[in-house]
């Protein structure tokens, strides 16, 4: 049995990086909604558990609370923020709005009781903490002694009898530089927990449990898309029950260049698995004729890929499972503090497939960060390559081609976005850079070439900076690299005469056109 670190989720927005944290340090966590039953909590047997911060305040109506029993289940406790004020108040202490509400950095300084929380650091030392809370414990609660504050407000408490304790920072964000060492304080030190969770062990774990679920001989169909996670979802399964797990790979005519190439060589090559391969071109591009509103053209290729694939299985013929490259962050039941965001653009991943295919789910990687999964693919064998590929959308180079995709017009994009790729390569900074693709414009525009006037399509190159592709930046890309693509792809593409560059960052623009 591995150990585990629970974390009841108030809302805050950095409680997934709470759960990284602390897989950082090799021992598994999970996150639950804050109104987890304390039966459920006690089934798990967690060994800590970490309240997380949250918008709320906790005196407001209705503000997120939990039962006071949890406090003496004898499991440690860390309450952050929102969590600390909670345990201040269940406990019988006193949280009242603060006259100095305190976000951003600020400066704790550290007591003279020495705690196993603040092993390595010096008593009366001062450490820098990411702050963003709106009220203070004004009284501490019976048994809780302070360890550390700031100038306004109380910031580090524990009951060290009870093992319950509170930081009114955030450890788990890099704007609290030594925040890391407190979680681990807590986690090791505190609870006693032991890091067993490792790749290596997932792996043969998850392997396991892909073949108790599939039993003796349970077929599983794969959608490979040539992204990491379905690369590292199919890999696992492959290695778990080989020849009983089938791929598809659906060329859609609008994938990048040598991507269906790059697929075959690693799945069917490398590996020896059971690939078929569906040259599904002409059937999306007719699907695709005369239409040029991006939300129908999402609209039309999610619905056609769910046909092909659904086809294609029927073909295949005895399936009872199919895979699919969840991650842990599309389970986590969120706690909605402000409702449901606004749907900006309708993504199309496989979405809607278990529902029209009426198959068994096979999930390997629903316990995964995406970090994770790399790791993962790196573990089971995936190349370098497959695992840092930049994301890649589901709906292809469709939502790079504005107006009407036509098979010409897709090629003439691959052509030149594969220079963009080669010479970012080359420059040495696909790596470092989120996304850097070609988008083929709805313009044309009058050049000259040679002696002969021209009257040709634009092409705008696009690379970002982003850290999840919720916000970017657009990235300065050296002047003499943007005049090596600007010259290559006019002179080796014809059809383009044109080149821009777009310098939109998100928000107001969004990473791709459409
Ligand atoms: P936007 O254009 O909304 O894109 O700023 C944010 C990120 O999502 C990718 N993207 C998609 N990914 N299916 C996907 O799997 C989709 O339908 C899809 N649309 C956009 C986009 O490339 C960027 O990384």
């Amino acid at each position: 049995m591995r150990d585990a670190v629970l974390i009841l989720d108030f809302g805050s927005q950095y409680t997934q990086l709470i759960a990284r944290r602390i897989r950082e340090l090799k021992v598994y966590s999970e996150i639950h909604p804050f109104h987890l039953s304390l039966e459920r909590i006690t089934e798990m047997k967690p060994k800590a558990i970490v309240l997380s911060g949250g918008p709320s305040s906790c005196y407001d109506v209705g503000a997120p609370t939990v039962d006071a029993k949890l406090f003496s289940l004898g499991v440690p406790i860390l309450g952050i923020c929102y969590g600390v004020q909670l345990t201040a108040k269940l406990l019988g202490g006193q949280v009242s709005p603060s006259p100095q509400r305190e976000y951003g950095l600020a400066h704790v300084r550290l007591g003279n009781l020495r705690s196993p929380l603040l092993h390595g650091f010096d008593a009366g030392e001062e450490i820098t903490a990411w702050m963003s809370h709106g009220d203070r414990i004004d009284k501490l609660p019976p048994g809780f002694s302070l360890l550390g504050e700031t100038a306004h407000a109380p910031c580090v408490i524990a009951d060290q009898r009870r093992r319950i304790y509170g930081v009114q920072f955030h450890p788990e964000v890099v704007h609290t530089p030594r925040g890391g060492e407190l979680i681990a304080n807590f986690v090791f030190r505190i609870a006693g927990v032991t890091p067993n969770w490792t790749m290596t062990s997932f792996a043969q774990e998850a392997i396991e449990r892909v073949r108790a679920q599939t039993g003796k001989s349970g077929r599983v169909i794969c959608g490979l898309s040539g992204g990491v996670d379905s690369s590292v979802a199919a890999k696992l399964i492959f290695d778990a029950i080989g020849d009983r797990l089938t791929c598809i790979f659906v060329d859609n005519g609008l994938l990048r260049q040598g991507e269906r190439g790059k697929v075959e060589t690693l799945f069917s090559g490398a590996f020896g698995a059971d690939l078929h391969v569906v040259d599904a071109a002409s059937r999306f591009l007719q699907k695709l004729a005369g239409v040029t509103n991006p939300e129908d053209k999402r609209k039309i290729i999610g619905r056609e890929f769910i046909a092909v694939f659904d086809d294609e299985a029927h073909e295949i013929g005895g399936a009872e499972f199919l895979a699919q490259g969840t991650l842990y962050p599309d389970v986590i039941e969120s706690v909605s503090v402000r409702g449901p965001s606004a749907t900006i653009k309708s993504h199309h991943n496989v979405g809607g497939l278990p529902e029209k295919m009426k198959l068994k789910l096979v999930e390997p990687l629903r316990e995964l960060f995406k970090d994770e999964v790399r790791e993962l693919g790196a573990e089971l064998g995936l190349p370098h390559d497959v695992l840092w590929r930049q994301p890649f959308p589901g709906p292809g180079l469709a939502v790079r081609i504005l107006g009407e995709v036509t098979r010409e017009r897709c090629d003439l994009l691959r052509a030149a976005d594969a220079i963009i790729d080669e010479e970012i390569r080359a420059a040495g900074l696909y790596a470092s850079i989120w996304q850097s693709f070609g988008v083929l414009l709805p313009v044309k525009s009058v050049g000259v070439m040679g002696d002969e006037r021209t009257y040709a399509d634009a092409l705008c190159v696009r690379a970002v900076h982003s850290k999840d592709g919720m916000t970017a930046d657009w990235v300065p890309l050296p002047y003499d690299l943007l005049g090596v693509i600007s010259r290559r792809v006019i002179n080796e593409v014809r059809g383009i005469n044109r080149v821009v560059y777009d310098i939109t960052s998100k928000p107001p623009g969004t990473i791709e056109w459409e």
